[in-house]
C-alpha cells in the first residue's frame, strides 16, 4: 500500500491544482505543448484568484498585435574578456548529468536543442558521447568533482579541460558552486555505478567510490574564484565562463562582487538556482530547508550586480520551477536575462512525476540506467517533443509580453507583476523588491538592506567576517554576548 500510495494519490485523488512539485494543470500544459496538442483551457481559471501568492501580469490597452511579438528573443552572453560570445535562446535545458538521466534522455534533449536552436547544460557528470553526438549547443558544467577535467586524485586538470572546452559544440562553461535542491551537500558516486563508460567520461577510477566534495579545491576565496574563471576563459580560447549558485550567505555573493570590482575580472554569466529547484536525489532537509528561493535570490543578485555597476558585463540566468510562459515573464521582471528548465524538459521527454528518480526504476526511461526502461524512451519521438515544448513555451511568453505591450524581456519592469499577500493586500514585485540605483554599492551610504552585508563581506574570504565592525553604526545587528 505504501508503494501504491503515490500512484493512487496522483491518478485518483490529486486535484488539478494541488499536485506537487508540479500541479496537474502545469504538467498537462507541458505535455500538450510537447505534443503540439490543443493547449487552451475552457471555462475560465481554476485558480482561486483571492488566495495568497496568486500572481498576475499587467496587460496593456496598448497591446502589440501577435505578428509584432518577438517569438525567439536572443541574448548575447559574453563580457569584455570573452572573444567567443554566445547568442542564447531565453529558455534552455538546465543542468542534468548523464548518469542521473539515461542516454536516450540526453540524446533526445540534445537533439531537441539542435532542432530548436537552444542550449543544453551537461550537468556536473561531464561531457558524454550522447551530448557530443546530438549536434545541439552545449554548456559544459564543472562541479566539485571536475568530472572530465580532473586528475585521478580529483584535482582540476587544465590539459583535459582545454581539449574538451575547445570542441565546437561547447558554447559556454559553467562552474557549479551549488544547486538549489541540495546546496552545500556534495555527493558520492558509489563504485557499483562506475561502469567503464562512466569511468572514461568522468576520468575516474573503475571500482572505486568517487566523491564530489561540497566545496571546490581549485579555489577557496572570491579572488581565487575569479582567477579560476580567467584561467578557464583563457584555456577555452575566450568562451563565456560563468558560475551557478543557490544563494546561501548573501554576504558571500557581495564578497564575489567586491572581488570583481577589485580585479576587473567578470564572469560572463551567473546562474541563480532557487531552493525550489529539482534534483535526482537529495536529503529531505536540504531540499526543504536549505537555500534561498528563486524570487528573493534573483532580485538580490540583480540588485547586487546593479549596485556594483557590474550588470553591464554579466547576464543572469534563472532556474527553479520554471515551466510556463508566465514563469519566464515573471523571472524576466525580477531581473533574469534568460531562464533554464530541468523538470519541465524532463516532462517534455515523457516524465510523469512518478518520483522514482532516486530508485533506478523511473517508468518512463528518463531518470534510470535500466536498459529495459531506457529502451521505452524513443529518441526520434522525444527530440521533437523537447523542441515543441521549447517553442510553444516561448510563444506563450511572447504573447504575454505582447499583451503587456512589450517585445523583449529587457523591457519588463518589476511593477508589471502583482502578487496577493493577504485577502485584501496586493504588492507588485517593485514594492517587495525595490530597485537600488546603479553604482550605489560603490560608495556609502548603502541601501539599508545591504548595510550589514557590505560590512561583513571581504573579497579575500567567502566567510562573513564579523570582526572589526563599527558596532555603533550597526548596533541593530549586534549579537548579544552571553558571557
Ligand atoms: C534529474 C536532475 C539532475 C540534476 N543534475 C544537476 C547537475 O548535475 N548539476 C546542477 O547544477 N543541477 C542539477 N540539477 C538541478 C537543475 O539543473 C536545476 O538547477 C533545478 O532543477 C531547477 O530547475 P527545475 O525546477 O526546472 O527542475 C538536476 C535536476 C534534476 C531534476
Amino acid at each position: 500500500m505504501e508503494d501504491l500510495r503515490p500512484k493512487i494519490q496522483q491518478y485518483f485523488i490529486e486535484s488539478d491544482t494541488d499536485g506537487r512539485p508540479f500541479s496537474r494543470i502545469h504538467r498537462n500544459v507541458i505535455y500538450q505543448r510537447a505534443k503540439k496538442e490543443e493547449d487552451t483551457t475552457p471555462f475560465g481559471t481554476q485558480l482561486n484568484v483571492y488566495d495568497n501568492d496568486y500572481e498576475w501580469l499587467n496587460h496593456s490597452i496598448n497591446a502589440l498585435p501577435f505578428n509584432a511579438a518577438n517569438y525567439d528573443p536572443r541574448v548575447v552572453i559574453g563580457g569584455p574578456a570573452c572573444s567567443q560570445p554566445y547568442s542564447a535562446s531565453v529558455l534552455n535545458i538546465s543542468a542534468m548529468s548523464y548518469g542521473a538521466l539515461s542516454k536516450n534522455a540526453i540524446l533526445a534533449l540534445n537533439q531537441g536543442a539542435k532542432i530548436g536552436n537552444f542550449a543544453h547544460n551537461t550537468g556536473e557528470g561531464g561531457l558524454s558521447d550522447y551530448h557530443l553526438n546530438g549536434g545541439g549547443d552545449i554548456i559544459w558544467q564543472i562541479g566539485t568533482g571536475y568530472f572530465g577535467c580532473r586528475t585521478l586524485d580529483g584535482n582540476f586538470d587544465p590539459e583535459s579541460f582545454q581539449k574538451k572546452a575547445n570542441l565546437p559544440q561547447v558554447k559556454m562553461i559553467e562552474i557549479k558552486l551549488s544547486q538549489g535542491a541540495k546546496p552545500g551537500h556534495g555527493g558520492i558516486l558509489p563504485a557499483a555505478k562506475v561502469t567503464e563508460e562512466i569511468a572514461r567520461i568522468r576520468l575516474v577510477e573503475l571500482g572505486q567510490d568517487v566523491a564530489s566534495p561540497p566545496y571546490h579545491r581549485a579555489f577557496d576565496t572570491p579572488l581565487t574564484l575569479l582567477t579560476f574563471i580567467k584561467q578557464l576563459r583563457e584555456l577555452s580560447n575566450g568562451k563565456p565562463v560563468g558560475f551557478k549558485l543557490c544563494i546561501g550567505h548573501r554576504s558571500e555573493f557581495i564578497a564575489i562582487c567586491k572581488a570583481m570590482v577589485q580585479t576587473k575580472i567578470y564572469p560572463d554569466f551567473v546562474t541563480v538556482d532557487g531552493g525550489e529547484g529539482g534534483t535526482g536525489a537529495a536529503p529531505l532537509e536540504f531540499s526543504n530547508h536549505v537555500g534561498m528561493p528563486l524570487r528573493d535570490a534573483l532580485a538580490f543578485v540583480y540588485d547586487a550586480l546593479t549596485g556594483f555597476d557590474l550588470k553591464q558585463y554579466i547576464k543572469i540566468i534563472a532556474s527553479g520551477k520554471i515551466a510556463t510562459g508566465f514563469d519566464l515573464v515573471k523571472n524576466f521582471a525580477l531581473g533574469a536575462d534568460l531562464c533554464n528548465s530541468a523538470r519541465g524538459m524532463m516532462m517534455a521527454l515523457g516524465c510523469i512525476q512518478a518520483l522514482e528518480c532516486n530508485t533506478n526504476r523511473c517508468p518512463t526511461g528518463v531518470a534510470t540506467q535500466d536498459p529495459n526502461l531506457v529502451r521505452g524512451l524513443v529518441v526520434e519521438d522525444k527530440k521533437t517533443r523537447v523542441a515543441n515544448y521549447h517553442k510553444q513555451t516561448l510563444k506563450s511568453a511572447a504573447e504575454l509580453m505582447a499583451a503587456a505591450g512589450i517585445k523583449h524581456p529587457d523591457d519588463i519592469h518589476r511593477v508589471y507583476i502583482h502578487r496577493r499577500i493577504s485577502p485584501d493586500r496586493i504588492l507588485t514585485y517593485l514594492d517587495s523588491y525595490p530597485y537600488i540605483p546603479k553604482g550605489s554599492l560603490l560608495k556609502k551610504p548603502y541601501a539599508k538592506q545591504f548595510e550589514l552585508l557590505m560590512t561583513i563581506s571581504d573579497p579575500s574570504s567567502f566567510s562573513p567576517n564579523f570582526n572589526n565592525l563599527n558596532w555603533e553604526e550597526l548596533e541593530w545587528a549586534r549579537k548579544p554576548m552571553t558571557n
